[in-house]
């Protein structure tokens, strides 16, 4: 078997919804799966998955291909890395060809970062490190969690990590474009050092805590390197991942004491931010985790902020979002030491969606001698509440609404129920928008061009069209589509069986076919196919093929000078509209 047989019999094995839906959350609509397309900017579920074909397409910005080709897009990652990760995701086996270990340009960096962290780690053993432990053990950072989550220590002086490094053969450019040292000295004097892993769990910085009850640079972490830029990560991402896609859930969090907490009290989906600005990239890494997000940040003036404004950037990528709001003063941490791991597990639990915060929040600021404000505050929660799914959490709302300010419900409910169809509308609207770019994207074609297509994917799905080909019936305007159908026609002799999914990997290098196999795909075309169609779509290319040839033909006479030669032309153009009317199969 060669390696294209290998790789088709293990695509076999691989379910590509079942893969996809480890990045992205899917939803079945019938036959296909939807997901929001994390290749484009949206927050539409404009990514069809296919289990029947296994392949996947987004109708939005075109994506589409075979489990390999999403999963190389999605980790950027080389061809033969993402046959690894693949069967990695599917649990299966991949012993076919050799796929040989990542050859990351950055291994060496990761390394070098390995054997910072393990110096900092051995530091915690040593007598210096006395004091730290203390506090540590002080705020209930035990032995074991020390080591559990790889806790470290800087010592206090001026240059030791940079002497070591460079005794190692390192130089200090390297050191310091990678931010493990500060000119030629160490970035970190006498603290406490927490690593910060990548999305992969590789060590790519850390963030060093000082530990004598100062405020001031409470926290200094690594600069932004080749590596490591604080807002491309997430505190615990790679460990998260499994846990959220389980749960369907995650939770976010302000730091990684808060997550490391967390975890310690069982709760195994929560992620840190390391403050409380969240990227656009952290808000696309959490909604691919899961699209149930619960925020939950400290009890403060930043944290409720942050609640709303990442709530609500959350809730634009279609994340349901839930918060969880901490009493005054306190963060994640300090609420399970004060109130134990069963009571945080509790209010995770009881979290409140986003909309119901939003009404507490709304509620506190209004002044209620001002009938203005009321009203504003009235329109607002009524607002709110039409964002609600459930039609009876819907109603709690207006009855208690109708109750605190004295207005009948039924004067609510109209208005509640205005806003609900300004809703249905306004999805309508854009149901709407999106079947016309759909539909834009088949007119460019012209029926040349959609005969040429559709031959194309019957080529690949109907026998009898294959052998249409093979007898010389079909003759493809386009270069590149003459092209894909003797690949198509080499591989079926070759292989026999061609699926799209599969020819997706034959087609592997080369983008300019990959791109037509594309468009033929996105015609969407039933796999029942009766003859009498292939028969008409290859007429309306021989059809295209003598336009040309009269084109041709009848500019080839207006060049003409020589009378005889004229009458011999217009024979010919004769003879060809004579035949106009003669078709295949009749
Ligand atoms: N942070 C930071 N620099 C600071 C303060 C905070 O980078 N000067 C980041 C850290 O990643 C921290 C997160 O913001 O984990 C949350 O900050 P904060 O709530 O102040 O820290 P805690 O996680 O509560 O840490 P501790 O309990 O040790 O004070
Ligand atoms: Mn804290």
């Amino acid at each position: 078997m060669d390696s294209i047989s290998t790789i088709n019999e293990f695509r076999g094995k691989v379910d590509i919804v079942d893969v996809i839906s480890r990045y992205i959350p899917l939803k079945q609509r019938g036959k296909n799966f939807f997901g929001v397309c994390p290749f484009h900017d949206d927050t539409n579920p404009s990514m069809s998955v296919s289990r029947e074909k296994q392949i996947y397409r987004c109708f939005s910005c075109g994506a589409s291909g075979n489990v390999f080709n999403f999963v190389m897009d999605y980790e950027h990652v080389s061809f033969p890395e993402s046959l690894r990760i693949v069967a990695e995701k599917a649990g299966i086996e991949w012993n076919g060809i050799t796929v040989s270990k990542k050859n990351n340009k950055n291994e060496k960096y990761y390394e070098l970062y390995e054997l910072a962290h393990k110096y900092y780690q051995n530091n915690m053993n040593s007598s210096y490190a006395k004091k730290a432990k203390e506090y540590l053990l002080n705020r209930k950072i035990t032995e074991e969690m020390i080591i559990k989550y790889k806790i470290g220590f800087s010592l206090d002086r001026l240059d030791h990590l940079t002497k070591l490094l460079l005794s190692k053969g390192y130089d200090l450019t390297t050191l310091n474009d990678f931010g493990l040292t500060n000119f030629d000295k160490d970035v970190y004097m006498n603290r406490i050092i927490f690593p910060l892993y990548d999305l992969e769990g590789r060590v790519v910085g850390f963030s060093g805590r000082r530990y004598d009850g100062k405020k001031e640079n409470k926290y200094v972490n690594t600069k932004g390197t080749p590596i490591f830029q604080k807002g491309d990560i997430l505190y615990n991402y790679h460990e998260a991942r499994e846990f959220a896609r389980s749960k369907n859930q995650i939770i976010v969090m302000e730091g990684f004491m808060a997550v490391i907490r967390s975890k310690e009290a069982g709760i195994h989906n929560a992620v840190g931010l390391m403050g409380t600005a969240m990227t656009k990239e952290q808000s696309k890494l959490i909604r691919r985790l899961s699209e149930n997000v619960v925020v939950c940040f400290d009890g403060d003036e930043p944290g409720r902020k942050a609640c709303l404004d990442n709530g609500l950037e959350l809730e634009k990528l279609g994340c349901q979002v839930s918060v969880v709001q901490l009493e005054d003063g306190l963060d994640p941490d300090d609420y399970i030491l004060k109130f134990g791991e069963e009571s945080f597990r509790n209010l995770v639990k009881n979290a409140i969606t986003l909309s119901d915060y939003r009404i507490k929040v709304l509620k506190k600021n209004i002044d209620l001698s001002s009938d203005l404000e009321k009203s504003e505050y009235i329109q607002s929660v009524l607002v709110e509440t039409s964002k609600i799914e459930d039609e009876i959490h819907r109603e709690f709302i207006l009855k208690k609404l109708a109750n605190e300010f004295n207005i009948s419900y039924n004067t609510l409910e109209k208005r509640l129920l205005s806003l609900l169809n300004q809703k249905e509308l306004d999805t309508k609207k854009q149901k709407r928008n999106e079947f016309i770019v759909v539909e834009k994207n088949k007119e460019k074609k012209d029926k040349y061009d959609l005969a040429a297509y559709a031959l194309l994917y019957y080529m690949l799905v109907d026998k009898r069209c294959l052998n249409y080909y093979n007898e010389g019936k079909i003759n493809f305007p386009r270069e590149e589509e003459r092209f894909l159908a003797s690949e198509i026609s080499y591989y079926d002799q070759k292989y026999g069986i061609i699926t799209p999914a599969d020819f997706y990997t034959y087609l592997e290098n080369n983008d300019k076919l990959k791109k037509v196999l594309n468009d033929v795909l996105a015609l969407n075309l039933d796999q029942q196919v009766d003859d009498m169609v292939i028969l008409d779509y290859i007429n309306v290319l021989k059809e295209y093929q003598k336009n040309q040839e009269r084109n041709r033909l009848e500019k080839l006479m207006k060049q003409e000078n020589d009378v005889m030669k004229q009458a011999e032309i217009a024979l010919k153009i004769a003879l060809l509209k004579e035949n106009r009317n003669e078709k295949l199969g009749s």
